[in-house]
């Protein structure tokens, strides 16, 4: 049994859990910007940075203190070191770096996408290798054929925003406030999903990339309009963006069937329209539809642990000089 601190700072969640290799999160916190970003709309990269250097270390006292344990009980420490805004990235690292070179434990630096992709792993003992995941957040739309621990083939990627850009740049413009998913959402319920012409980009295409710029433009254009209410709108946004999840999941389904199950993960897979559309989608193949927790969805640092564990198992560390990625493919 090792038991990994795991730290996740990469964009405007600061996170740090403590869990084990038989999957037991002894502890895990996660603090958010929400109330400095929202008079911006938006992150602000440097605002985040500076939030996680004053949050970081007291978050990681309090897992330690919550768990009963501290750095010398610790096997080894996990941190995000890419990809994602360079300057919390670096906060994170940085601080992982300090704590394995003091306690003397070895550093896993993780790649936040791998984080995401391997979590459903933490909660889901017989999900087992090869399987598909969609990653739907803020910064990243992928679909990945998770084939093991450092072992992965991308099969689609969006081409311009992410899922969740897409849902925040409509919230903005919407006036619907920041964070963006959940507003839409929530204004959606209230609205007619066909209520609103809007165009499906790329679907149909034999490629199963992403598109969602086009989608946002189109937005704005019948917003401007003044022809549609905002319910409406949004629910016809939500509408489309299923529909382009559903198609692109569908193509890669038929690709991978030796997927053993379809799994969505990411902050977008908390929203209901598109987690119960992507179960008909798994079902229509046959396969187990998975969807971590959402506390296990949205950025938080037992995904980071977990990968940690995943990746010390399979005697994956990394010497203290390991650089901070900005962008860091998987
Ligand atoms: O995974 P995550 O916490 O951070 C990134 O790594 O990006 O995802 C955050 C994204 C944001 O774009 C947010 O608007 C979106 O997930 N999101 C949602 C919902 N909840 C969060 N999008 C649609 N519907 C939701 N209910
Ligand atoms: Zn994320």
């Amino acid at each position: 049994m090792t038991l990994i601190l795991g730290l996740e700072s990469s964009c405007d969640e600061t996170a740090a859990a403590l869990v084990d290799s038989e999957r037991r999160v002894l502890a895990h916190r996660v603090a958010g910007q929400e109330a400095e970003h929202r008079p911006y709309g938006g992150v602000v990269p440097e605002i985040a940075a500076r939030a996680h250097v004053d949050r970081l270390v007291p978050i990681i006292e309090d897992v330690l203190t919550e768990a009963g344990v501290s750095l010398a009980d610790v096997d080894a420490i996990a941190a995000t070191a890419g990809p994602g805004l360079i300057g919390g990235v670096m906060v994170g690292l940085v601080t992982g770096k300090a704590l394995a070179h003091a306690a003397g434990k070895p550093l896993v630096a993780v790649n936040h996408l791998e984080g995401h992709a391997l979590s459903p792993r933490l909660t889901d003992a017989s999900l087992a290798f090869p399987y598909l995941l969609l990653l739907v957040s803020g910064g990243h739309c992928q679909l990945l054929l998770v084939r093991g621990v450092s072992n992965y083939r991308r099969l689609a990627t969006t081409i311009d925003d992410a899922a969740g850009e897409a849902f925040d740049k409509t919230a903005k413009l919407l006036g619907l406030g920041y964070p963006g998913g959940p507003a839409v959402e929530r204004v959606a319920a209230g609205g007619d999903p066909r209520g609103v012409a809007l165009p499906r980009p790329l679907v149909g295409s034999s490629e199963p990339h992403f598109s969602f710029a086009g989608l946002k433009s189109a937005v704005a254009r019948a917003a401007a309009s003044g022809e549609h209410s905002v319910p409406d709108l949004a629910a016809s946004f939500q509408q489309a963006v299923v529909d382009c999840l559903v198609d692109r999941t569908r193509i890669a389904l038929a690709a991978c069937p030796e997927a053993s199950a379809f799994v969505v993960a990411g902050g977008v897979a908390a929203n209901g329209a598109i987690r119960s559309a992507l179960t008909g989608v798994a079902a229509r193949f046959g396969k187990p539809f998975i969807a971590p927790p959402l506390w296990l969805c949205t950025d938080n640092g037992a995904m980071i642990a977990w990968a940690g564990a995943e990746r010390l198992a399979a005697g994956l560390t990394d010497p203290l000089s390991i650089a901070a990625r900005p962008r860091w493919p998987l």
